[in-house]
């Protein structure tokens, strides 16, 4: 065995070190190798669909599961051989986890030529949210921690911040996705990974694609490197005039577009043809896109068509693969790349103007939010004197619920939610909005708590609330914020605290902060220097607590 194992490690080595794959980079709005040649994404979706669990916390029915495909050794050597038949030379996962290991598939990958474009979100709270979005510690962690999972690997070809999470209803969540960019952009750099940034978006009308694919390219240094439309206009035999509009809009986009998502379903022939491929990688798309990612490799229902190539059998053995994928495969091998334009006669890049909020279709303000910052968010916290304690082990739903609970009575007290809130269309951040959603909320719960005078019912929340014994005498959350909180900064990110196995809790080490914007005077133990005498606290909550509030007089002393 423990031959075996060193063999193993050996080849292991050899062939990461020895077969790696050619990096990929972006030059202006096309990709290239490191070999100089022009390189396509000929690539499908390879990702389990995840099992929706309908309720009144997921309006959208949006996969409440998932199945981290890139960990699933047997299957994954069981399907490579399959994705060869395609000829594919990439593929695009959609949620990996990053405390499993994913060395011999991504490896076995690697040796089949194939690069894998991964996204960093993960089901419900794991993804900067459509209607109520931040950049938060939360997200921020998540992505860095897959992002260190995959960072030895050579075929990570990029890493998506977001999968149609800005909408043309909702176009709000756009500078947070912006300022993602940006952090995950920074950290890359700071580990040498030459992995590019992308995002998929999901189609609409021309207006609010143009707008958003130029918010997203515009900021230099948050500009993301890989524009994905998932596009689904292609129908059936459609006519090689299909792609021309959207060929129009992205004729002089400043960096590398594709089509992260194609294959239209219920189209004449029901059967798909894939008549699109051809189009697709040759002439005047080539001089626009650089391919795109049919959908999907595993079965995935929607819309009342399975858009699935590949059947897995009862017991996970095998695969039947049906028509589409034999003719997706006849298209796909016929591709011959496009050579041109040379790596050194590609155009001068130039990013898009940021559209201004408000034209038709498009609202959201070029001011980003600042890069969260966990040591500051958990300085105060650790000063906070009431703490959310999650009383069971999925709480972000009840986290929301409770934020709406206490913004609600803390309003009622005469304070605000400001320093938790942010307005993507405004510009304006709260400065706690990147702090993790149960800090945000204790902030609340501890204002609430301080308005009552420290009565401990007053932070009970029905026992969601727990007082905080190790806070600091005599501090108020606003006074703590102001002592923990720097001015919003934009700093590179650092890698986030490792997870307690099992728990979803951080060891204390290591946390993401801030260089040089320590905050304010804190002691060696984190906790802020600034201490309210109680005399002085009492009276402010008095004044807080009592003058506003004749209707709350019970609460005051
Ligand atoms: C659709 O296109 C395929 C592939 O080019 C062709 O074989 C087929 O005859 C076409 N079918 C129709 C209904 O046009
Ligand atoms: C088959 O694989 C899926 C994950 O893709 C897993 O959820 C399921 O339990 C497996 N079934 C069997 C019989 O191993
Ligand atoms: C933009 O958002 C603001 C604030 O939410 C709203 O008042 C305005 O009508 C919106 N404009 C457009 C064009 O959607
Ligand atoms: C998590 O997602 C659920 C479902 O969308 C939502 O109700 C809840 O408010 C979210 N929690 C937080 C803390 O954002
Ligand atoms: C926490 O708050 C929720 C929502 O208000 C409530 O249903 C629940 O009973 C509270 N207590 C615990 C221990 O979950
Ligand atoms: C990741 O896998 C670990 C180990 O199986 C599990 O405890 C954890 O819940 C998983 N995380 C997610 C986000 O699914």
């Amino acid at each position: 065995m423990r031959n075996f194992a060193a063999a193993t490690t050996a080849l292991l080595f050899l062939a990461l070190t020895a077969g790696a794959l050619p990096k990929v980079s972006r030059v202006g709005k096309y990709l290239y190798d490191e070999n100089g040649n022009r390189f396509f994404i000929k690539g499908i979706a390879y990702q389990t669909q995840g099992t929706v669990i309908s309720g009144p916390d997921n309006p959208l029915n949006q996969p409440s599961t998932f199945v981290d495909n890139l960990a699933d050794e047997t299957a994954c050597l069981r399907d490579i051989p399959i994705l060869q038949q395609l000829s594919v030379n990439s593929i695009r996962a959609y949620s990996a986890n990053s405390s499993l290991n994913h060395d011999s598939c991504m490896q076995a990958l690697s040796s089949a030529g194939i690069y894998v474009i991964l996204d960093l979100t993960l089901p419900l709270n794991g993804s900067i949210d459509t209607t109520l979005p931040a950049w938060s510690t939360n997200i921020l962690d998540q992505y860095l921690r897959t992002i260190d999972a995959f960072a030895k690997y050579d075929n990570v070809l990029a890493y998506n911040i977001g999968n149609e999470v800005i909408t043309p209803s909702a176009t709000q969540s756009a500078p947070f996705i912006v300022a993602a960019a940006r952090d995950i952009r920074a950290y890359l750099n700071s580990i040498s990974s030459s992995a590019l940034v992308g995002y998929a978006a999901i189609d609409g009308p021309s207006s609010f694609v143009v707008n958003e694919a130029n918010f997203l390219a515009c900021s230099a240094s948050a500009e993301i490197d890989l524009f994905g439309l998932n596009n689904y206009e292609w129908c059936g035999n459609a006519s090689t005039t299909t792609y021309n509009t959207v060929n129009t809009e992205f004729a002089n986009y400043g960096v590398a577009a594709y089509f992260s998502e194609f294959g239209s379903e219920n189209c004449a022939p029901l059967t798909r043809v894939w008549t699109e491929v051809p189009v697709m990688f040759s002439e005047p798309m080539t001089n626009v896109w650089s391919g795109g990612m049919a959908f999907s490799y595993f079965s995935d229902i929607s819309k009342g068509a399975n858009f699935g190539m590949a059947t897995v059998s009862a017991d996970n053995t095998t695969i039947v693969t049906n028509a589409d994928f034999a003719n997706l495969a006849a298209m796909y091998k016929a591709v011959t790349f496009v050579a041109t334009p040379a790596q050194g006669t590609a155009p001068t890049p130039t990013l898009p103007t940021c559209p201004k909020s408000n034209p038709p279709g498009w609202n959201a303000s070029t001011t980003l939010p600042q890069t969260p910052d966990d040591a500051a968010c958990g300085c105060l916290e650790s000063a906070l004197s009431c703490l959310f304690s999650p009383p069971t082990p999925n709480y972000m739903d009840l986290v929301g619920e409770l934020i709406g609970v206490a913004c609600g009575l803390v309003a009622t007290a005469g304070g605000t939610c400001d320093d938790i809130s942010s307005d993507g269309v405004a510009g304006t951040y709260g400065r706690l909005a990147m702090c993790d959603p149960t800090i945000k909320l204790s902030y609340v719960m501890s204002q609430y708590f301080e308005l009552n005078h420290y009565v401990n019912v007053a932070c009970s929340f029905d026992g969601n609330g727990t007082v905080n014994a190790n806070a600091p005498t005599g501090i108020l959350a606003t006074a703590a914020a102001s002592s923990c909180i720097p001015s919003a900064t934009v700093f590179t990110p650092s890698a986030p605290p490792v997870l307690i196995p099992g728990t979803g809790a951080k060891s204390s080490s290591n946390s993401n902060s801030g260089s040089g914007n320590s905050p304010g005077g804190t002691t060696s133990s984190g906790m802020p220097a600034i201490i309210i005498s109680r005399g002085l606290l009492t009276g402010m909550t008095a004044a807080v607590g009592c003058v506003i509030g004749g209707m709350i007089r019970t609460l005051c002393w």
